[in-house]
């Protein structure tokens, strides 16, 4: 299976800002740690960061030709109003996981709603880069229901 990973704006600062909210890792250190989990369970995937929400369309609509067996996303910032990347991740309707690495819910107000979840099989938040990783198994377990 190949997966797409999507990290939204503001994401490749990650490690050099707001390291109390978001970590002392860099983007580069969450994509080798899932590498890694990818490794361990043969699955191929391909990463993506932009801060620019049509970019991040694009990418979305190309993952349906490109044939990817799902998406894991944080969408950053576009997850409390981006109608347009709910409405990519609807159209392509390939399972998709949100995961955050803050807990959204124990932040500002805004923050504790997302537009994306709706059209997710699910979502993961608070728990730093293991937001990513338990959000990748999330998928992968359900590929595996799918195939069986
Ligand atoms: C975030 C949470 C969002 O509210 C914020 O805008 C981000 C990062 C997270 O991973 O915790 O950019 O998605």
């Amino acid at each position: 299976a190949r997966i797409l990973v999507i990290h939204g704006p503001n994401l490749n600062l990650l490690g050099r800002k707001e390291r109390e909210i978001y970590g002392s890792d860099t983007l580069a250190e969450i994509n080798r740690l899932l590498s890694e989990v990818a490794r361990q369970h043969a699955v191929e995937l391909e990463f993506f960061q932009s801060n620019h929400e049509g970019a991040i369309i694009d990418k979305i609509q190309e993952a349906m030709e490109t044939a990817r067996a799902g998406i894991l996303i944080n969408p950053g910032g576009f997850t409390h109003y981006s109608i347009a990347i709910r409405d990519a991740l609807s159209a392509v309707a390939l399972p998709t996981v949100e995961v955050h690495l803050s807990n959204v819910h124990a932040r500002e107000e805004f923050r504790g709603r997302s537009v994306i979840a709706p059209v997710c099989i699910g979502q993961v938040g608070g728990f730093g880069k293991q937001s990513y990783v338990l959000g990748l198994l999330g998928l992968l377990k359900h590929l595996e229901r799918d195939a069986a």
